[in-house]
């Protein structure tokens, strides 16, 4: 990462928290290549590829480590270097940026999810392993110190990210759960460049804390994020002269000694007292050691020491004897690290590079796994063991990788799982910071929430140094309590306000949109059905049996006129009446159209000599009874087993409480859905097999194309009924009435209508007669 410091010359400079990353990476390397069991005779080798803070030059990078030669050639293999594995990046937005393009190439990368959901999605980026905790885990964690200490009133300030919604989301929920409660939520912006003023967004910040009174606060972002928080409170305080006094639980995406430069160390104050959860480490043997033989003047290879040395060291790196040109002091390669402040440079291996320092060991196990299967399959084959080097692909590494499982050389167990490496809980720090600015980061307690209940979680209060040297007391914590199932709490999470009902009401435009197309099409039916009665005995009405004609009409009156029950406030009535008149009334129309369409065959069938079929026309009535029957009877036993009801569902649409008729039994509905689906499956097979034969008015013909659209309207019901909730549910079901009844309108009785009233000299039995020849 690039840092600038003000006042100074812009120094292209590792800031230091990334740098502990690289010499962890370093020293992992360097120990591997040294142990004489883990890889013989093969030597791994890294090259480090810096990351800009704006992010848009991690795919060029990606690309870059992709080839070789120092130039972009992805896919061309120049040479015999073989890029097993990347590590990064060290957030989750270059994560996904460096994922895509090496989730192309089947190259394992091992780097930093944080919240973002979507490089969790195995499926789409199969070769990225996450290498931070799941922050679930971290957010359980949090709950464990929350619960234990009874503070059960907070505020949160999460960095704004594409994913922090989705943090704050989940996070809410896991606090719900246990009855914590949220007073504030505010999301800040990471803050890079470093301004003696605050801007508004920071002012903003501060105001939101002032006029909260929750005493615990939740910091969850990296360390820019922090910086951003720091600066707000330590200007503050210096105004005011007063410290917060509030507890700052700070979660494990940032780092004690990302701060940054000596000048700002002072502006720590500010967090004495804080707690920080980090990853779970232990002291790293020979680490220490590694680093105190640094040596700017002998860096073998690496670029960053000499110029990491002269910022933290302020002074320069000259060859011996020369003498600076500028007059500033010159390096000595003999500075102690011992002098270095913690929050500039920490010996201790912090979080973030321990995982790093275990994620360059796992591939090194990887790859030893990998070693031993090749020689074995070798040794059965009577070869000599092949070069590893040259015969191992990137792509080979994965199933390798899933399973590793080792101690590393602190002592702790590392293994890894289908999304990235396991971890066995969190420490728990506290901060106390001196009136010297010595900062000191003591082990209080840590929190496994992944262990049982008794083991999980242990902390020693009385080590705890408050900022207020009290632990604070919560005056509003007995009073926090969740808001009744039909409120929701307000922004400022103070008052609980009534929900609003959620269903469709006649007043609701789409409720009136709809309630018009009803009327519109009941008030066609009607005039339909008069022209009809009107002309009864024009041979067009009087074709296909003119019974069964009303019969249809006047039900798909009432199919328009049933749309009415689903409109408005639902009553337990409105619910019983509903779905049953539905199903009935559709049932009816069903067959209805069944049996015109048996007449066509029938009629047919009579004009051939000796046909039986002569005995049954006229029958067709039975049909239309026996049909709706059946469907009564199945209502009948839904009324019977479990009636649908009044219902108030407080959760499925967020702020509003949706009322619905519960069906009572879905599997009843559904029933009663099948049966008519089969009727009007039935309707249409034997309608499309009809549709050729001669008839005075073929109706086949249209009666095949109305079932096609009234099994369409169907079909497209289910899905779309399913996705939806509340009134938009019933709309759903509402509009496929309209249309599946409009569409039996319109397919059967508009020609008709056109000859009935328009051209009443085609209304005339020979015309219709002649149409046939
Ligand atoms: C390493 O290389 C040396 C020299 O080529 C060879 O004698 C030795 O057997 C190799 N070791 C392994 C474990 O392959
Ligand atoms: C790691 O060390 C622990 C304790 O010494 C031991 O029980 C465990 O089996 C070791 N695991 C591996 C993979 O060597
Ligand atoms: C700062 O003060 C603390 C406590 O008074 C003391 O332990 C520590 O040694 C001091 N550090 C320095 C550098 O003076």
């Amino acid at each position: 990462m690039i840092g600038c410091q003000i006042g100074k010359k812009c120094l292209r400079t590792p800031v230091p928290k990334n740098y502990q990353h690289i010499l962890a990476l370093a020293f992992a390397i360097q120990e591997v290549n040294r142990d004489p069991y883990l890889l013989p005779n093969i030597t791994l080798g890294f090259r480090i590829y810096e990351e800009n803070q704006y992010a848009s030059m991690s795919p060029d990078v990606s690309l870059s480590l992709l080839s070789s030669r120092g130039k972009v050639f992805p896919n061309y293999k120049c040479d015999t270097l073989n890029l097993l594995s990347v590590l990064g990046g060290l957030n989750s937005r270059t994560s996904y940026q460096m994922a895509t393009i090496f989730g192309n190439f089947k190259i394992s990368q091992l780097g930093y999810r944080f919240s973002d959901p979507v490089l969790r999605d195995k499926t789409q980026f199969p070769t990225f392993y996450q290498i931070d905790p799941q922050y679930d885990l971290q957010n359980a964690a949090i709950v464990q110190l929350l619960l234990y200490f009874q503070w059960n009133w907070i505020g949160i300030v999460v960095q704004k990210s594409e994913s922090s919604d989705h943090f704050i989301w989940i996070f809410d929920a896991t606090l719900a759960l246990n009855d914590i409660c949220i007073q504030f939520v505010k999301q800040i912006l990471p803050r890079i460049s470093i301004f003696n003023e605050l801007n508004s967004e920071q002012i903003d910040l501060l105001w939101t804390i002032l006029s909260n009174d929750a005493q615990v606060v939740i910091v969850a972002g990296d360390s820019n994020t922090l910086q951003s928080l720091i600066l707000s409170l330590y200007f503050y305080e210096e105004a005011k002269h007063t410290a917060f006094g509030k507890v700052w639980i700070l979660t494990t995406q940032w780092e004690f000694s990302a701060i940054g430069y000596h000048y700002e160390w002072g502006k720590l104050k500010s967090l004495h007292g804080a707690l920080s959860l980090t990853v779970h480490t232990k002291p790293v043997p020979g680490f220490k050691d590694y680093l105190w033989a640094l040596n700017p003047h002998e860096p073998h290879g690496d670029v960053f020491l000499p110029e990491w040395w002269e910022v933290v060291f302020d002074c320069q790196v000259l060859k011996a004897g020369l003498a600076s040109p500028d007059g500033r002091r010159v390096c000595t390669g003999e500075e102690n690290l011992d002098t270095l402040p913690a929050s500039v440079f920490d010996g201790k291996m912090t979080g973030f590079s321990y995982s790093i320092y275990n994620a360059a060991y796992s591939v090194a196990h990887a790859l030893h796994a990998a070693y031993m299967v090749e020689s074995q399959l070798a040794l059965k084959r009577g070869r000599k063991k092949p070069h590893l080097h040259l015969s191992m692909k990137s792509w080979q590494m994965h199933v390798f990788l899933r399973k590793v499982l080792f101690n590393n050389t602190a002592g702790d167990e590392v293994s890894f799982s289908e999304t990235g490496m396991k971890y066995a809980g969190f420490d728990i720090l506290n901060w106390v910071v001196f009136a010297n600015m010595t900062i000191l980061r003591e082990k209080v307690g840590w929190a496994n929430p992944e262990a049982p209940s008794a083991e999980g979680f242990s902390i020693n209060p009385d080590a705890i140094v408050w900022a207020n040297q009290l632990m604070p007391v919560l005056p509003d914590a007995a009073q926090c309590t969740p808001c009744p199932e039909d409120q929701q709490p307000n922004k400022n999470h103070v008052l609980c306000i009534p929900k609003t009902m959620n269903f469709l009401s006649y007043e609701d435009t789409l409720g009136s949109i709809l309630v018009s197309l009803a009327l519109f099409f009941s008030l066609t039916t009607i005039l339909m059905l008069a022209a009809f009665i009107k002309h009864c005995n024009t041979p067009i009405v009087k074709a296909n049996n003119r019974n069964i004609t009303y019969i249809l009409l006047v039900s798909l009156l009432l199919c328009f006129l049933c749309s009415f029950l689903f409109i408005g406030q639902p009553r337990n009535l409105t619910c019983l009446l509903r779905q049953i008149a539905f199903g009935i009334i559709f049932s009816t129309a069903i067959s209805s159209v069944l049996a015109k369409t048996l007449t066509v065959v029938l009629a047919f069938m009579a004009t051939k000599p000796g046909n039986r079929a002569r005995k049954l026309l006229g029958k067709q009535m039975i049909l239309v009874l026996a049909c709706p029957l059946v469907q009564t009877a199945l209502c009948a036993s839904w009324l019977a087993i479990s009636p649908p009801f009044t219902n108030l569902d407080f959760h499925s649409v967020k702020g509003e409480i949706v009322l619905e008729c519960n069906e009572g039994s879905t599997a009843m509905f559904y029933a009663v859905l099948s049966y008519m689906g089969f009727l009007s499956l039935i309707s249409f097979i034997v309608a499309f097999l009809a549709r050729k034969l001669p008839d005075s008015f073929n109706e086949a013909k249209f009666i095949t194309f109305s079932m096609l659209v009234f099994c369409s309207v169907w079909v497209s019901f289910l899905p779309s009924y399913l996705s939806t909730k509340g009134k938009s549910m019933v709309a759903v079901e509402i509009f496929s009435i309209l249309a599946s009844a409009a569409g039996l309108l319109s397919c059967i009785f508009l020609p008709k209508c056109y000859v009935i009233v328009l051209r009443p000299d085609l209304n005339n039995r020979s015309h219709l007669m002649g149409k046939i020849k």
